[in-house]
Protein backbone atom coordinates (compact mmCIF):
# COMPACT_ATOMS: atom_id res chain seq x y z
CA UNK A 1 0.00 0.00 0.00
CA UNK A 2 1.02 3.31 -0.67
CA UNK A 3 0.41 6.44 1.34
CA UNK A 4 -0.05 9.45 -0.07
CA UNK A 5 0.53 12.71 2.21
CA UNK A 6 -1.27 15.72 0.89
CA UNK A 7 -3.12 13.74 -1.54
CA UNK A 8 -6.01 15.70 -1.76
CA UNK A 9 -3.96 18.83 -3.28
CA UNK A 10 -3.04 19.67 -6.91
CA UNK A 11 -0.02 17.38 -7.96
CA UNK A 12 -1.12 14.38 -5.22
CA UNK A 13 -5.27 14.02 -6.46
CA UNK A 14 -3.50 13.75 -10.40
CA UNK A 15 -0.76 11.21 -8.97
CA UNK A 16 -3.66 9.08 -7.50
CA UNK A 17 -5.33 9.03 -11.02
CA UNK A 18 -1.75 7.73 -12.11
CA UNK A 19 -1.00 5.42 -9.27
CA UNK A 20 -4.37 3.78 -9.86
CA UNK A 21 -3.84 3.44 -13.70
CA UNK A 22 -0.36 1.93 -12.80
CA UNK A 23 -1.74 -0.75 -10.51
CA UNK A 24 -1.18 0.47 -7.21
CA UNK A 25 -3.37 1.04 -3.97
CA UNK A 26 -3.13 3.96 -2.09
CA UNK A 27 -4.38 5.76 1.04
CA UNK A 28 -4.51 9.77 0.93
CA UNK A 29 -3.55 11.63 4.34
CA UNK A 30 -3.88 15.05 4.77
CA UNK A 31 -5.35 17.56 6.76
CA UNK A 32 -7.09 19.70 4.06
CA UNK A 33 -5.41 22.83 4.84
CA UNK A 34 -4.72 23.83 1.42
CA UNK A 35 -7.07 21.67 -0.31
CA UNK A 36 -10.88 19.87 -0.01
CA UNK A 37 -12.35 16.38 -0.19
CA UNK A 38 -14.08 17.00 -3.37
CA UNK A 39 -10.77 17.04 -5.44
CA UNK A 40 -10.89 13.14 -3.97
CA UNK A 41 -14.55 12.77 -4.74
CA UNK A 42 -14.01 13.78 -8.24
CA UNK A 43 -11.17 11.80 -8.75
CA UNK A 44 -13.50 8.51 -7.53
CA UNK A 45 -15.38 9.22 -9.76
CA UNK A 46 -12.58 9.25 -12.79
CA UNK A 47 -11.44 6.09 -11.40
CA UNK A 48 -14.93 4.78 -10.64
CA UNK A 49 -13.38 3.16 -7.24
CA UNK A 50 -13.30 4.35 -3.58
CA UNK A 51 -10.37 6.34 -2.11
CA UNK A 52 -9.12 5.52 1.46
CA UNK A 53 -8.56 8.91 2.68
CA UNK A 54 -7.43 9.64 6.46
CA UNK A 55 -7.84 13.35 7.53
CA UNK A 56 -5.05 14.12 10.20
CA UNK A 57 -1.86 16.06 10.34
CA UNK A 58 1.24 15.17 9.41
CA UNK A 59 3.30 16.65 12.47
CA UNK A 60 0.96 14.54 14.77
CA UNK A 61 2.38 11.07 15.50
CA UNK A 62 -0.80 10.07 16.80
CA UNK A 63 -2.36 10.53 13.18
CA UNK A 64 0.73 9.12 11.27
CA UNK A 65 0.65 6.13 13.65
CA UNK A 66 -3.03 5.59 12.87
CA UNK A 67 -1.96 5.48 9.01
CA UNK A 68 0.91 3.05 9.62
CA UNK A 69 -1.63 1.05 12.00
CA UNK A 70 -4.70 0.84 9.94
CA UNK A 71 -2.63 -0.12 6.81
CA UNK A 72 0.16 -1.99 5.57
CA UNK A 73 2.55 0.77 4.07
CA UNK A 74 5.21 -0.20 2.27
CA UNK A 75 6.06 3.29 0.53
CA UNK A 76 5.63 7.04 1.01
CA UNK A 77 4.99 9.87 -1.80
CA UNK A 78 5.32 13.34 0.99
CA UNK A 79 3.16 15.58 -0.58
CA UNK A 80 1.93 17.42 2.07
CA UNK A 81 3.57 20.88 2.94
CA UNK A 82 2.74 24.17 2.52
CA UNK A 83 3.79 26.09 -0.82
CA UNK A 84 3.78 29.86 -0.43
CA UNK A 85 6.78 31.38 -1.36
CA UNK A 86 5.07 35.08 -0.29
CA UNK A 87 3.89 33.98 3.15
CA UNK A 88 7.08 31.98 3.99
CA UNK A 89 8.84 34.98 3.73
CA UNK A 90 6.07 36.46 6.24
CA UNK A 91 5.75 32.88 8.91
CA UNK A 92 9.34 31.39 8.29
CA UNK A 93 8.34 29.61 11.43
CA UNK A 94 5.24 28.19 10.17
CA UNK A 95 6.81 27.03 7.33
CA UNK A 96 9.43 25.35 9.41
CA UNK A 97 6.98 23.84 11.78
CA UNK A 98 4.93 22.29 9.00
CA UNK A 99 7.11 21.40 6.44
CA UNK A 100 10.24 20.09 8.37
CA UNK A 101 8.91 19.50 11.70
CA UNK A 102 5.82 16.98 9.22
CA UNK A 103 8.72 15.09 7.66
CA UNK A 104 10.60 14.64 10.63
CA UNK A 105 7.35 13.03 12.23
CA UNK A 106 6.51 10.86 9.08
CA UNK A 107 10.04 9.86 9.03
CA UNK A 108 10.18 8.74 12.37
CA UNK A 109 7.00 7.10 12.68
CA UNK A 110 7.85 5.50 8.96
CA UNK A 111 11.21 4.12 10.99
CA UNK A 112 9.28 2.60 13.67
CA UNK A 113 6.55 0.86 10.91
CA UNK A 114 9.64 -0.35 9.27
CA UNK A 115 8.58 1.14 5.91
CA UNK A 116 11.69 2.36 3.96
CA UNK A 117 10.82 4.03 0.69
CA UNK A 118 9.80 7.44 0.35
CA UNK A 119 9.42 9.85 -2.98
CA UNK A 120 9.65 13.27 -1.73
CA UNK A 121 8.82 16.68 -3.54
CA UNK A 122 11.29 19.22 -4.22
CA UNK A 123 11.41 21.87 -5.94
CA UNK A 124 13.60 23.60 -8.98
CA UNK A 125 13.88 26.19 -6.26
CA UNK A 126 16.79 24.83 -4.48
CA UNK A 127 18.59 25.62 -7.54
CA UNK A 128 18.37 29.27 -6.47
CA UNK A 129 19.81 31.79 -9.29
CA UNK A 130 21.58 29.28 -11.38
CA UNK A 131 24.85 30.02 -12.97
CA UNK A 132 23.30 28.40 -16.32
CA UNK A 133 20.61 26.67 -18.44
CA UNK A 134 19.25 23.99 -18.61
CA UNK A 135 19.91 22.84 -15.18
CA UNK A 136 21.22 19.88 -14.34
CA UNK A 137 21.14 17.58 -11.09
CA UNK A 138 24.29 18.15 -9.82
CA UNK A 139 24.55 21.80 -10.36
CA UNK A 140 25.33 23.89 -6.70
CA UNK A 141 22.60 24.50 -4.21
CA UNK A 142 21.07 27.12 -2.62
CA UNK A 143 18.08 29.49 -1.47
CA UNK A 144 16.29 32.90 -1.94
CA UNK A 145 12.99 31.92 0.89
CA UNK A 146 12.12 29.88 3.84
CA UNK A 147 9.59 28.10 1.59
CA UNK A 148 12.93 26.74 -0.39
CA UNK A 149 15.28 26.17 2.34
CA UNK A 150 12.60 23.75 3.80
CA UNK A 151 13.13 22.32 0.47
CA UNK A 152 16.86 22.15 0.71
CA UNK A 153 17.18 21.24 4.19
CA UNK A 154 14.33 18.27 3.98
CA UNK A 155 16.32 17.18 0.85
CA UNK A 156 19.84 17.61 3.27
CA UNK A 157 17.53 15.54 6.20
CA UNK A 158 16.91 12.30 4.20
CA UNK A 159 20.62 12.18 3.22
CA UNK A 160 21.67 12.04 6.12
CA UNK A 161 18.58 9.46 6.39
CA UNK A 162 19.88 6.96 4.11
CA UNK A 163 23.83 7.80 5.40
CA UNK A 164 22.45 6.18 8.13
CA UNK A 165 20.33 3.47 7.44
CA UNK A 166 21.10 2.67 3.69
CA UNK A 167 17.95 0.35 3.32
CA UNK A 168 16.37 3.67 3.41
CA UNK A 169 15.11 3.85 -0.72
CA UNK A 170 14.88 7.64 -1.23
CA UNK A 171 13.65 9.79 -4.52
CA UNK A 172 13.90 13.25 -4.41
CA UNK A 173 11.81 14.52 -7.56
CA UNK A 174 12.87 18.28 -8.31
CA UNK A 175 9.56 19.91 -9.93
CA UNK A 176 9.81 22.42 -12.38
CA UNK A 177 6.47 24.63 -12.57
CA UNK A 178 3.70 22.16 -12.58
CA UNK A 179 0.29 23.49 -14.51
CA UNK A 180 -2.64 22.06 -16.89
CA UNK A 181 -5.16 19.55 -15.45
CA UNK A 182 -6.75 16.33 -16.04
CA UNK A 183 -8.10 16.53 -19.34
CA UNK A 184 -11.82 15.88 -17.77
CA UNK A 185 -11.61 19.28 -16.68
CA UNK A 186 -12.97 18.10 -13.61
CA UNK A 187 -9.95 18.43 -11.30
CA UNK A 188 -7.33 21.39 -11.03
CA UNK A 189 -5.43 23.47 -9.33
CA UNK A 190 -7.52 25.80 -6.63
CA UNK A 191 -5.60 28.61 -5.45
CA UNK A 192 -6.93 30.16 -2.28
CA UNK A 193 -7.64 33.90 -3.37
CA UNK A 194 -5.33 35.79 -5.43
CA UNK A 195 -3.08 33.10 -6.94
CA UNK A 196 0.52 33.53 -6.77
CA UNK A 197 1.43 31.63 -9.76
CA UNK A 198 1.37 32.77 -13.66
CA UNK A 199 -0.88 30.00 -14.95
CA UNK A 200 -3.84 30.20 -12.63
CA UNK A 201 -3.80 33.75 -12.64
CA UNK A 202 -3.46 33.92 -16.69
CA UNK A 203 -6.44 31.36 -16.60
CA UNK A 204 -8.89 33.65 -13.65
CA UNK A 205 -7.97 36.83 -15.88
CA UNK A 206 -9.17 35.05 -19.03
CA UNK A 207 -12.11 33.81 -17.36
CA UNK A 208 -12.70 37.67 -15.54
CA UNK A 209 -12.38 36.69 -12.52
CA UNK A 210 -8.84 39.29 -12.66
CA UNK A 211 -8.87 42.32 -14.83
CA UNK A 212 -5.51 42.00 -15.82
CA UNK A 213 -2.34 40.11 -15.42
CA UNK A 214 1.00 41.68 -13.54
CA UNK A 215 3.99 41.04 -15.75
CA UNK A 216 6.77 40.64 -13.24
CA UNK A 217 10.01 42.60 -15.37
CA UNK A 218 10.33 43.14 -18.79
CA UNK A 219 13.36 43.94 -18.85
CA UNK A 220 15.59 40.04 -18.05
CA UNK A 221 18.21 39.03 -20.40
CA UNK A 222 15.81 36.87 -21.94
CA UNK A 223 14.15 36.47 -25.33
CA UNK A 224 11.57 39.21 -24.85
CA UNK A 225 12.58 40.42 -21.57
CA UNK A 226 9.92 38.27 -19.38
CA UNK A 227 10.58 35.40 -16.94
CA UNK A 228 11.29 32.17 -18.22
CA UNK A 229 10.17 28.92 -17.22
CA UNK A 230 9.58 25.34 -17.73
CA UNK A 231 6.44 24.74 -17.28
CA UNK A 232 5.29 21.14 -17.31
CA UNK A 233 1.84 19.29 -17.32
CA UNK A 234 0.44 17.70 -13.87
CA UNK A 235 0.06 14.89 -15.20
CA UNK A 236 3.34 13.57 -16.69
CA UNK A 237 4.68 15.16 -13.06
CA UNK A 238 2.14 12.26 -11.66
CA UNK A 239 3.60 9.82 -14.08
CA UNK A 240 7.17 10.81 -12.64
CA UNK A 241 6.23 9.21 -9.38
CA UNK A 242 4.49 6.17 -10.38
CA UNK A 243 7.86 5.58 -12.41
CA UNK A 244 9.73 6.26 -9.37
CA UNK A 245 7.93 3.80 -7.44
CA UNK A 246 8.45 1.10 -9.92
CA UNK A 247 12.63 1.85 -9.66
CA UNK A 248 12.79 2.43 -5.69
CA UNK A 249 13.17 -0.66 -4.78
CA UNK A 250 16.32 -1.18 -6.56
CA UNK A 251 17.81 1.90 -5.91
CA UNK A 252 21.52 1.17 -4.03
CA UNK A 253 21.91 5.15 -3.46
CA UNK A 254 19.21 8.90 -2.60
CA UNK A 255 18.10 9.29 -6.41
CA UNK A 256 17.62 12.98 -7.02
CA UNK A 257 15.58 13.87 -10.64
CA UNK A 258 14.45 16.97 -12.09
CA UNK A 259 11.35 16.78 -14.04
CA UNK A 260 10.74 19.37 -16.11
CA UNK A 261 10.66 19.34 -20.03
CA UNK A 262 13.81 21.25 -20.65
CA UNK A 263 11.77 23.87 -22.80
CA UNK A 264 11.71 27.33 -21.05
CA UNK A 265 8.94 29.66 -21.81
CA UNK A 266 8.43 33.15 -21.42
CA UNK A 267 5.75 35.43 -19.76
CA UNK A 268 4.54 36.33 -22.93
CA UNK A 269 4.56 33.33 -24.45
CA UNK A 270 2.44 31.72 -22.02
CA UNK A 271 0.05 34.66 -22.45
CA UNK A 272 -0.22 34.42 -26.14
CA UNK A 273 -0.89 30.43 -26.09
CA UNK A 274 -3.15 30.82 -23.44
CA UNK A 275 -5.15 33.15 -25.39
CA UNK A 276 -4.86 30.66 -28.73
CA UNK A 277 -6.01 27.18 -26.90
CA UNK A 278 -8.72 29.81 -25.24
CA UNK A 279 -10.34 31.74 -27.69
CA UNK A 280 -9.79 34.55 -24.75
CA UNK A 281 -8.10 37.66 -24.39
CA UNK A 282 -6.15 37.97 -21.44
CA UNK A 283 -5.09 41.39 -20.53
CA UNK A 284 -2.01 42.23 -19.18
CA UNK A 285 0.62 45.00 -17.92
CA UNK A 286 3.67 45.03 -17.14
CA UNK A 287 4.73 45.50 -13.81
CA UNK A 288 8.34 46.43 -12.05
CA UNK A 289 10.40 42.80 -11.45
CA UNK A 290 9.09 40.43 -8.47
CA UNK A 291 11.49 40.13 -5.53
CA UNK A 292 13.44 37.05 -5.40
CA UNK A 293 12.84 36.07 -9.05
CA UNK A 294 14.82 35.01 -11.49
CA UNK A 295 15.66 35.69 -15.17
CA UNK A 296 15.43 31.64 -16.78
CA UNK A 297 14.80 28.69 -14.96
CA UNK A 298 14.62 25.45 -16.99
CA UNK A 299 15.72 21.62 -16.62
CA UNK A 300 17.59 19.43 -18.03
CA UNK A 301 15.53 16.43 -18.18
CA UNK A 302 18.16 13.86 -19.74
CA UNK A 303 18.69 12.02 -16.07
CA UNK A 304 15.12 11.52 -15.08
CA UNK A 305 15.06 9.18 -19.15
CA UNK A 306 17.79 7.72 -18.44
CA UNK A 307 16.69 6.65 -14.61
CA UNK A 308 13.11 6.36 -14.57
CA UNK A 309 12.54 6.09 -18.47
CA UNK A 310 10.37 9.10 -17.67
CA UNK A 311 10.04 12.14 -20.38
CA UNK A 312 7.01 14.96 -20.44
CA UNK A 313 4.74 14.16 -23.39
CA UNK A 314 2.50 16.78 -23.56
CA UNK A 315 3.00 20.27 -25.33
CA UNK A 316 2.28 23.80 -23.91
CA UNK A 317 -0.83 23.84 -26.16
CA UNK A 318 -1.88 21.05 -23.70
CA UNK A 319 -1.48 21.95 -21.25
CA UNK A 320 -3.11 25.67 -21.43
CA UNK A 321 -6.31 23.66 -23.02
CA UNK A 322 -6.53 21.89 -19.97
CA UNK A 323 -5.87 24.40 -17.86
CA UNK A 324 -8.74 26.39 -19.40
CA UNK A 325 -11.03 23.79 -19.70
CA UNK A 326 -10.50 23.13 -15.39
CA UNK A 327 -10.71 26.54 -15.12
CA UNK A 328 -13.70 27.81 -17.10
CA UNK A 329 -16.10 25.14 -15.43
CA UNK A 330 -14.78 25.61 -12.05
CA UNK A 331 -15.05 29.16 -12.05
CA UNK A 332 -14.47 29.35 -8.55
CA UNK A 333 -12.64 25.81 -7.95
CA UNK A 334 -14.17 23.21 -5.88
CA UNK A 335 -16.50 25.56 -4.64
CA UNK A 336 -17.88 26.10 -8.15
P1 LIG B 1 -1.17 21.66 -2.62
O1 LIG B 1 -1.20 22.71 -1.57
O2 LIG B 1 -2.26 21.62 -3.61
O3 LIG B 1 -1.07 20.21 -1.93
C1 LIG B 1 -0.43 20.01 -0.70
C2 LIG B 1 -1.38 19.22 0.18
O4 LIG B 1 -0.76 18.98 1.43
C3 LIG B 1 -2.69 19.96 0.45
O5 LIG B 1 -3.79 19.13 0.16
C4 LIG B 1 -2.62 20.29 1.95
O6 LIG B 1 -3.90 20.30 2.55
C5 LIG B 1 -1.72 19.17 2.46
N1 LIG B 1 -0.98 19.50 3.68
C6 LIG B 1 -0.20 20.60 3.92
N2 LIG B 1 0.31 20.54 5.17
C7 LIG B 1 -0.13 19.38 5.72
C8 LIG B 1 0.05 18.77 6.99
N3 LIG B 1 0.77 19.36 7.95
N4 LIG B 1 -0.53 17.58 7.22
C9 LIG B 1 -1.29 16.98 6.27
N5 LIG B 1 -1.51 17.52 5.06
C10 LIG B 1 -0.94 18.72 4.78
O7 LIG B 1 0.25 21.77 -3.36
P2 LIG B 1 0.78 21.03 -4.66
O8 LIG B 1 0.97 22.06 -5.70
O9 LIG B 1 -0.01 19.84 -4.93
O10 LIG B 1 2.23 20.63 -4.14
C11 LIG B 1 2.52 19.35 -3.60
C12 LIG B 1 3.97 19.33 -3.14
O11 LIG B 1 4.82 19.65 -4.23
C13 LIG B 1 4.29 20.36 -2.04
O12 LIG B 1 5.19 19.78 -1.13
C14 LIG B 1 4.95 21.46 -2.81
O13 LIG B 1 5.82 22.22 -2.01
C15 LIG B 1 5.69 20.71 -3.89
N6 LIG B 1 5.98 21.52 -5.08
C16 LIG B 1 4.95 22.18 -5.70
C17 LIG B 1 5.22 23.00 -6.80
C18 LIG B 1 4.12 23.78 -7.47
O14 LIG B 1 4.42 24.76 -8.12
N7 LIG B 1 2.85 23.38 -7.35
C19 LIG B 1 6.54 23.11 -7.27
C20 LIG B 1 7.54 22.40 -6.64
C21 LIG B 1 7.25 21.61 -5.54
N1 LIG C 1 4.71 35.98 -13.13
C1 LIG C 1 4.16 37.15 -13.56
N2 LIG C 1 2.97 37.55 -13.04
C2 LIG C 1 2.31 36.84 -12.09
C3 LIG C 1 2.88 35.63 -11.64
C4 LIG C 1 4.09 35.23 -12.18
O1 LIG C 1 4.72 37.84 -14.42
O2 LIG C 1 1.23 37.27 -11.63
C5 LIG C 1 5.97 35.52 -13.73
C6 LIG C 1 7.12 35.38 -12.74
O3 LIG C 1 7.80 36.61 -12.61
C7 LIG C 1 7.95 34.27 -13.37
C8 LIG C 1 6.92 33.39 -14.06
O4 LIG C 1 5.77 34.21 -14.23
O5 LIG C 1 8.79 34.81 -14.35
C9 LIG C 1 6.53 32.17 -13.26
O6 LIG C 1 6.14 32.55 -11.96
P1 LIG C 1 5.47 31.52 -10.94
O7 LIG C 1 5.19 32.29 -9.67
O8 LIG C 1 4.35 30.84 -11.59
O9 LIG C 1 6.60 30.45 -10.70
P2 LIG C 1 8.06 30.59 -10.12
O10 LIG C 1 8.98 29.97 -11.11
O11 LIG C 1 8.37 31.95 -9.66
O12 LIG C 1 7.93 29.71 -8.80
C10 LIG C 1 7.48 28.38 -8.90
C11 LIG C 1 6.75 27.97 -7.61
C12 LIG C 1 7.70 27.96 -6.48
C13 LIG C 1 8.86 27.10 -6.80
C14 LIG C 1 9.51 27.55 -8.08
C15 LIG C 1 10.62 26.66 -8.50
O13 LIG C 1 5.75 28.90 -7.31
O14 LIG C 1 7.04 27.40 -5.36
O15 LIG C 1 8.54 27.55 -9.13
O16 LIG C 1 10.16 25.36 -8.61
F1 LIG C 1 9.75 27.18 -5.79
Amino acid sequence: MVLVTGGAGYIGSHTCIALDEAGFDFVVFDNLCNSSQESLKRVEKIINKKIKFIEGDIRSKEDMQKVFTTYKIDSVIHFAGLKAVGESVELPLKYYDNNINGTLVLLDVMKEYKCKKIVFSSSATVYGDPHTTPIKEDFPLSCTNPYGRTKLFIEEILRDVYRADNDFKIVLLRYFNPVGAHESGTIGEDPNGKPNNLMPFIAQTAVGKREFLSVFGDDYDTVDGTGVRDYIHVVDLAQGHVNSLQKIAALDSVLTVNLGTGNGYSVLEMVSAFEKASGKKVAYKIAPRREGDIAACFADPSYAKEVLQWQATKELNEMCEDSWRWQSNNPNGYSS
